[in-house]
């Protein structure tokens, strides 16, 4: 049996990238140091910051406001109902137990009941793929939510995996105002709150194994409408290398930030956005409507699409596998809005 690195007990896990294998308690050091690494070396917050934590239901991001609480930050978790089906109610379930059983604030953003729409809805109206209205929707109210809460920060789960999957895909296009932002913190800007990203030292398999160490129940599904996108194939290439050739995603994401990024960085000097005359966000020209509140004119305003109808026909099939068909799908199956 293989043993632990640091104590030779029994290992529970071998990590290839350091070229060991570690006992739970080591695991659980090593996670934690590589944490406060990132934290620290890119100056993402202190004990004094108020910290909203951005929680899915999935690993990374239960797994990171387990990391902020126990190392001794003040992070309140931020969930935002997406109508994404028995997916989203799920999560919630999932995500309001964690706060409940450690006493936790939580603030929670329902998309259909606070803002009149869903993602489904919003994808089918907008005929583009579900991450663009998803992920256009969680920007702005984790955004808003940061501005009435008086958060200094707002941080979420990304993970090294995510991190280099979208560093690969906006080289492979050479993206280069992309590549500028893609960065582990962003300053506070023009109203928008500073953004951090604390696990980008750690890999997904070790934030599942945190999970398990630390007893931590989460959604092991991907969100269903995610199923496909050009992110996961990103990723499934970078693992590929990785297989072959471990600590390549480290190596590939911790050097553009130390060697690259410093060679394409400037000043944005750009003039502060007028508020969106609908919700008073930083938006753009005088007297806009921004993005969001846009959507969610053009959303609100037809009947809810349910998730099964948006999905395409294998994402369909694995989403009904999981989690059963709903009514709407045995009714009529096919009809949409
Ligand atoms: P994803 O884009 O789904 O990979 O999620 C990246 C990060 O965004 C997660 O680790 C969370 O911090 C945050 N996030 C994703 N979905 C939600 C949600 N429904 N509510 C709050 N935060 C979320
Ligand atoms: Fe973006 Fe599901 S989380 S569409
Ligand atoms: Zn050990
Ligand atoms: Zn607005």
């Amino acid at each position: 049996m293989s043993k632990c690195r640091s104590c030779r007990a029994p290992a529970v896990i071998d990590l290839p990238r350091h070229n060991a294998n570690f006992c739970a308690e080591h695991l659980e050091q090593l996670c934690r140091r590589q944490f406060r690494r990132a934290v620290d070396d890119f100056e993402m917050f202190t004990t004094e910051d108020r910290i909203l934590v951005a929680v899915s239901g999935g690993k990374d991001s239960l797994a990171l406001w387990d990391l902020l609480v126990t190392e001794g930050y003040d992070a309140v978790g931020l969930y935002i109902g997406l109508g994404i089906g028995r997916y989203s109610d799920e999560s919630h379930v999932i995500v309001d137990a964690f706060a409940r059983d450690r006493d936790l604030e939580l603030i929670t953003v329902d998309l259909r009941a606070d803002h009149g729409f869903d993602v489904p809805t919003a994808a089918r109206v907008t005929d583009r793929v579900p991450c663009s209205s998803c992920g256009l929707s969680k920007r702005h109210i984790f955004d808003t939510a940061a501005r009435e809460g008086g958060f200094d920060v707002v941080v979420t789960g990304h993970n090294l995996d995510d991190e280099a999957a979208v560093l690969f895909g906006n080289a492979l296009r050479w993206d280069v105002e992309y590549l500028r932002r893609q960065a582990p913190v962003l300053p506070a800007r023009h109203g928008f709150p500073r953004k951090a990203k604390p696990l980008v030292r750690l890999t997904e398999r070790e934030m599942a194994a945190w999970c398990v160490i630390r007893g931590i129940d989460y959604v092991v599904e991907e969100c269903p409408m995610a199923i496909g996108n050009r992110h996961h194939m990103y990723k499934e290439a970078l693992a590929v290398v990785e297989a072959t050739s471990p600590g390549s995603t480290a190596a590939f994401y911790l050097g553009f930030l130390e060697r690259m990024a410093p060679l394409i960085a400037h000043d944005e000097d750009t003039d502060a956005p007028a508020p969106c005359r609908m919700c008073g966000s930083p938006s753009g020209a005088a007297d806009a409507v921004c993005a969001f509140c846009r959507l969610a004119d053009r959303a609100g305003a037809v009947q809810p699409v349910p998730v099964e109808l948006v999905l395409g026909r294998g994402a369909r099939r694995r989403y009904v596998e999981q989690w059963g068909a709903s009514a709407l799908m045995e009714g009529d199956g096919h009809g949409g809005s």
